[in-house]
């Protein structure tokens, strides 16, 4: 019987609701057709945005989304998209799939999708291709709320009071698409172009997020953070809100041989998939362990801006599309990294799944009319309750399962107090064939009842065009009440949260 102790006394921090942040870029799919179809379409939409899409996205609360990309960031160049449609640029896409992008989504468009979400908005500026002009013009187009050329610009493109603008990205991989840059080098223009990102509502200022690493180069945030944040100089303090991290689940790596499928794959393929997520826990760790030496206070935020699985395309899709189908699978590589980011909530303020529709771990994917919700999107549903709850204290007993070279905790949770003043644990067990029984041990708190909903199926489990409704959640009926707190058995294969009422 494994044993799960928690203590609800014990607070160990506030879990932002942007743990759950999705990233949508300007990428095959997953904005055009999978969200913006236009006002004239025949699909069912508000504004030019899909009401199918968003009332889904709703239903999980998308706290946060961050746009235009990604690489098609430090090449995008915000004014093609504002003004009449009919007079916006149409380009090639270079980046992705060579395809024509009309600029039909721009900066009306995505502030109008926030709106319909309901959800903070995270804009991702050009540093690679563009100027700090450019970038200082686009906050005061969006922000400024006087007389400008840029507000003027706004409200004669029909929109008289400024947005707000949450988070702003002051470049992307800078180490890679984003200008091949060295870390000292991109320190350097950090420092330059973050100096006009103004904020011109003192009551709401922009939080700035610089370009952090790619996955374990712990090298690249040491010396951006030494050059961008020297802690005992008070003129640094205030230049950085955000250091980002982006790392993907490959399973087979990026070699030419293929990174692996997203539906045929076999036991070893299941447990090196989760093992390499659960490499998330050192790389958090990892980083937040320099960001510690220079912001002791934790005052930046590790933004952990792209995760999810990265596989190869389903056969007969463009390459630079990266559509790709979604199981079981997906729903253990999110439930594994949702808690990691929980539990680490003390220096992770933000995580951005990439992406939301149609591209990589989506959580919807459309064809036409039709849309499914995948695996992934169910379990961003079981785990929405941490949105705005405080973790507790926790611990659980676990052994390392799977493939040595990438093993894997037989179970992860997290454990908070909802904002409703439950207790929510959330557990994923990893094994293809082990239920664990499990004994939870509560301090502080008295469990009354308790309720579940688990995500479970055989491994490649998932929802087609033509079985939308194959993998969904189901009510959990088995937990119950003890005298010291609770007790259930762990199926094997699954993500399940459960809700304790406490006395
Ligand atoms: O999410 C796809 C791509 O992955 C993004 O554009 C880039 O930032 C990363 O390399």
């Amino acid at each position: 019987m494994a044993k799960l102790y928690i203590n609800t006394a014990i607070k160990k921090g506030h879990l932002n609701p942007e743990l759950q942040g999705h990233f949508s870029e300007h990428l095959g799919r997953g904005i055009y057709e999978g969200i913006y179809v236009g006002e004239d379409s025949p699909i069912e939409n508000v504004n030019g945005m899909r009401k199918d899409v968003v009332d889904a996205l709703k239903e999980i609360h998308v706290p946060a989304l961050r746009w235009p990309g990604g690489c098609f960031a430090d090449e995008y160049h915000w004014m093609d998209g504002i003004g009449p449609k009919n007079t916006r640029k149409k380009m090639i896409n270079t980046h992705w799939g060579g395809v024509v992008e009309d600029n039909s989504f721009g900066t009306h468009e995505f502030m109008e999708l926030c709106r319909q979400l309901g959800c903070k908005t995270y804009v991702n500026g050009n540093v690679g291709s563009g100027t700090v002009q450019e970038m200082s013009e686009w906050v005061e187009y969006m922000t400024f709320d006087g007389v400008s050329p840029m507000a003027d610009l706004r409200k004669a493109n029909g929109q008289a009071e400024p947005w707000k603008v949450d988070y702003f990205g002051v470049g992307n991989e800078n180490w890679g698409c984003g200008g091949n840059m060295l870390p000292e080098q991109y320190g350097m223009m950090y420092r330059r172009y973050q100096t006009y990102v103004r904020n011109y509502h003192p009551d709401h200022p922009i939080k700035k997020v610089a370009c952090g690493s790619n996955a374990g180069d712990f090298e690249w945030t040491r010396k951006v953070l030494e050059t961008t944040f020297r802690r005992t100089n008070p003129k640094d303090h205030g230049m950085m809100d955000g250091l980002s991290l982006h790392y993907y689940t490959v399973p087979k790596g990026w070699g030419e041989e293929g990174k692996g499928s997203a539906l045929k794959f076999d036991d070893s393929d299941w447990y090196t998939t989760l093992g390499k997520t659960w490499y998330m826990e050192e790389l958090v760790s990892r980083h937040s362990a320099i960001m510690d030496v220079f912001d002791p206070e934790k005052k930046i935020g590790l933004i952990v801006d792209e995760w999810g699985d990265w596989f190869d395309v389903e056969p007969g899709t463009n390459p630079g599309f990266l559509y790709q189908q979604n199981t079981i699978r997906d729903a253990l590589v999110a439930g594994i990294n949702l808690n990691i980011f929980n539990n680490h909530c003390d220096r992770v303020k933000m995580a951005n799944i990439a992406q939301m529709v149609n591209v990589l771990q989506s959580v919807l994917l459309t064809d036409g009319a039709r849309m499914v919700k995948t695996p992934t999107w169910y379990a961003f549903y079981l785990y929405q309750k941490h949105q705005d709850a405080d973790l507790c204290e926790s611990d659980l007993d676990t052994e390392m399962i799977g493939d040595p070279s990438h093993p894997v905790p037989n179970m992860t949770k997290s454990v908070s107090i909802t904002k409703d003043g439950k207790l929510l644990i959330t557990m994923t067990n990893e094994s293809l064939t082990e239920d664990y029984p499990v004994e939870a041990v509560l301090t502080g708190g008295k469990a009354v009842r308790v309720s579940g909903s688990i995500l479970t199926g055989e491994m490649h489990a998932h929802n087609t065009f033509e079985n939308p409704d194959a993998v969904h959640c189901v009510p959990f009926t088995g937990a119950s009440v003890t005298d010291t707190g609770i007790r259930f058995t762990m199926p094997h294969c699954s993500v399940l949260a459960l809700e304790v009422e406490l006395a």
